[in-house]
């Protein structure tokens, strides 16, 4: 029998990043005049201060094909090398075309690219990026783009306060090549079986409800633990880590889990408090716009850890890009 093939041992590494978020911007205080809640409530529960609400124009489509071209136009790679796009959302519309689909043909990335739509919802973004890592690491592409794209607006109940307040729409994206090194660690993900219906999205029309107290209590008490496992895996420890980049759901759990790792002084992406909860989103789009500002420290090992829907978690240390000079 013949042997099977096994490309050279090679790596991945973040290349660039971009983002897109729709142009109306919500206030804490102009919600306080739709349902009830106050400005002061939102912001000592959850931190959040405005959030971004797609209009009519704006897909989880649009929103991803504009946050995949800027990552590509940032990354510097040629459109023709992108080998894979990953599109993570819960809120897209048609299963097919589906949206990596529809994001591959729009950027006109050619015959080559694979196009994959995965939902699993708020980690979705880490999922992704673990798939295109080992699709990298085995030489199915050298290149690969993985995009969260979310418009949760349109599935949230506007009348019930205790969802609405939390929720924007956006989108963010990292383009991954090949690397001689690995710079992107091994992901760590796992499910929490107890908590499987604490977030659904379901029921016709679609609806997204959540038990806040549930999914609070436990990142509060568990989530550091499989954080801690990412980190492990790629070998550091968390001395090592300069970026802590969570899920964007809630300050409050945010900053908990950041000093549960140490890492007060590190630099941690806050993007909640700008754009609300937006799921598969959250990660791309607070590393995007922290990378865009100038904020985001280069080449160096930043932890992303996802958790939601599912109920699945997923965590792994990358390594963040570095400017051409
Ligand atoms: N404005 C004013 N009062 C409110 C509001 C509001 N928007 N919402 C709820 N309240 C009231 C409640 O009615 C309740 O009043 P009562 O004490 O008189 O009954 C009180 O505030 C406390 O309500 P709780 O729901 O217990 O508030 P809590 O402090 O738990 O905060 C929250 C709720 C923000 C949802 C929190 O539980 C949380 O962040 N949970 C985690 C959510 C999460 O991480 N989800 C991630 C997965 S899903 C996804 O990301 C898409």
């Amino acid at each position: 029998m013949p042997e099977m093939n096994t490309p050279a041992l090679r790596g991945s590494r973040i290349l660039g990043f971009g983002h897109h978020q729709p142009s109306r911007i919500l206030t804490n205080d102009e919600l306080s005049t739709m349902v009830d809640t106050n400005d002061e409530w939102i912001r000592t529960r959850t931190g959040i201060e405005t959030r971004r609400i797609a209009g009519p124009d704006d897909t989880v489509t649009s929103m991803a094909i504009e946050a995949a071209r800027n990552a590509i136009a940032d990354a510097g790679v040629s459109p023709g090398d992108v080998g894979l796009v990953i599109v993570a959302s819960t809120t897209h519309r048609d299963r097919a075309p589906y949206t990596a689909g529809r994001v591959a043909a729009a950027l006109g990335l050619g015959s080559q690219v694979a196009p994959i739509d995965i939902n699993t919802a708020c980690s979705g973004f880490e999922y992704g990026v673990a798939l295109a890592d080992q699709a990298i690491r085995v030489g199915s592409t050298d290149i690969a783009v993985v995009i969260g794209s979310e418009i949760l607006s349109g599935i949230v109940d506007w009348s019930d306060r205790s969802t609405c307040v939390l929720v924007g729409d956006g989108a963010g994206a990292a383009v991954l090549g090949v690397s001689d090194t690995a710079e992107i660690g091994p992901v760590s993900w796992g499910s929490v079986p107890h908590l499987e219906e604490a977030v659904l999205v379901s029921g016709d029309p679609e609806r997204f409800t959540q038990e806040g107290r549930s999914i609070y209590r436990w990142a509060i008490t568990e989530a550091a633990d499989h954080a801690r496992a990412a980190v492990a895996a790629a070998g550091f420890t968390l001395d090592d880590i300069e970026v802590f980049a969570f899920h964007q759901a809630n300050l409050r759990i945010i900053e908990p889990l950041v000093t549960a790792l140490g890492g007060s002084s590190k630099y941690v992406v806050r993007d909640v408090v700008e754009s609300g909860n937006t799921s598969a989103a959250s990660v791309p789009l607070g590393l995007s716009k922290a990378w865009q500002r100038g904020e985001l420290p280069e080449g160096v090992p930043a932890l992303l850890f996802g958790f939601g829907g599912g109920f699945a978690h997923a965590g792994q240390v990358i390594t963040t890009p570095v400017r051409a000079r």
